[in-house]
């Protein structure tokens, strides 16, 4: 009888059981009509959309109008059915603690990469590190940083010129003229210097390469004037006009550190009657369109190409390597290139 109770028993626990799967079973349905939606999927691909922060440090600038244009441009011609950029750009207005804002609200916003040409170089560190703390990779541009803030770090580089080069192109231009830059023949070239913003390092290397490159050939050289114009085509004006008030034809060459600079020297030149190739020489860097039609036409003595296709599309190409996951190297470098007016003629 106990026998008979214990199976009894032993069967109704069976049937429980089995009772219980059969009411789970309901449970799995939601499951399966979800499945059609899952199938769809495939048939219509999100696209993904990437989120770029970018601060130029001042837009009214000449060459970074150029460089940040073909930022934009060119990462249009990147996007596809399925990958999207969001390109937010702001101007710094050549002040630090704007651009800081920008930055911060750039990691408010969540942005997947910045792009970063710094106002100040020697911010770079707190800036840096904000934005390595937020996680987002970073891609510094145009103005380089202080070595010991690229940190090999995988997720941080520098895009840029080597601006040692572009000075010693500017030297070697008016070293290879006829005269070496002696317009009167009294055995030193005496010129004068137009620089950018001198916490630079494109202002400090082009200023001290420039004339390296002539003391290296054994040429003598003798400084009149040494003023920092900050890149700007009006400054550059005053200064040059000032400087050739006050030295007059003993001005033999004009060294500026950029082509805006370059471009207002040329109106002052022009106001105190001079003219470019016969009694002046006049050096610049970018290779700016207006600066090549004045090389090509004799009215300038050279620039140098600050090549903003090649550092523009590097920069957005790193951009995305980071936004795929790849680490990045510090330096990333771009060429220039010397044109005087033998090469304006022959390539513009
Ligand atoms: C230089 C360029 C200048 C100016 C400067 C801004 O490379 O030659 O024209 O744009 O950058 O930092």
């Amino acid at each position: 009888m106990k026998k008979f109770l214990a199976l009894a028993l032993a069967l109704v626990m069976i049937f429980a059981l089995c009772a219980c799967g059969q009411q789970a079973a309901p449970a799995a349905a939601p499951a399966q009509e979800a499945a059609p939606a899952a199938e769809a999927a495939p048939a219509a691909p999100e696209a993904k959309t990437y989120k770029v922060g970018v601060s130029i440090y001042q837009y009214t600038d000449n060459f970074m109008t150029l460089y940040r244009q073909e930022i934009e441009n060119y990462f249009k011609t990147l996007e596809t059915d399925t990958v999207k950029y969001e390109i937010t750009m702001v101007d710094g207005k050549n002040d630090m603690a704007e651009q800081t804002n920008q930055v911060d609200n750039f990691i408010t916003q969540g942005m997947d990469v910045i792009i970063l040409n710094l106002v100040q170089t020697s911010s770079a560190e707190a800036v840096v590190d904000k934005i390595v703390a937020a996680g987002i990779p970073l891609v510094l541009i145009n103005r380089e940083p202080a070595a010991e803030n690229m940190t090999n770090n995988p997720t941080v580089c520098y895009v840029g010129a080597d601006a040692r080069q572009s000075g010693t192109f500017q030297g070697e231009i008016v070293r290879d003229l006829p005269d070496n830059g002696d317009i009167n023949g009294d055995g030193k070239v005496s010129y004068i210097m137009i620089e950018g913003d001198p916490e630079n390092s494109d202002a400090q290397y082009r200023t001290e390469f420039s004339v390296k490159a002539l003391t290296d050939a054994g040429i003598e050289v003798e400084c009149l004037d040494d003023q920092v114009g900050n890149w700007d085509q009006t400054k550059g004006q005053e200064l040059c006009a000032n400087a050739l008030a006050k030295f007059g034809d003993k001005v033999e060459v004009v060294f500026c550190n950029n082509d805006g600079m370059a471009l207002g020297a040329k109106a002052a030149i022009d106001a105190a009657g001079r003219k470019v190739g016969t009694d002046i020489y006049l050096l610049g860097v970018d290779a700016l369109p207006e600066a090549v039609e004045l090389i090509k036409n004799g009215e300038m003595t050279g620039t140098v190409l600050n090549d903003h296709i090649g550092q523009s599309h590097t920069a957005v190409d790193v951009a995305i390597k980071a936004l795929n996951g790849e680490a990045l190297e510090d330096y990333y470098w771009v060429d220039y290139l010397k044109v005087d007016e033998a090469y304006a003629k022959a390539n513009y």
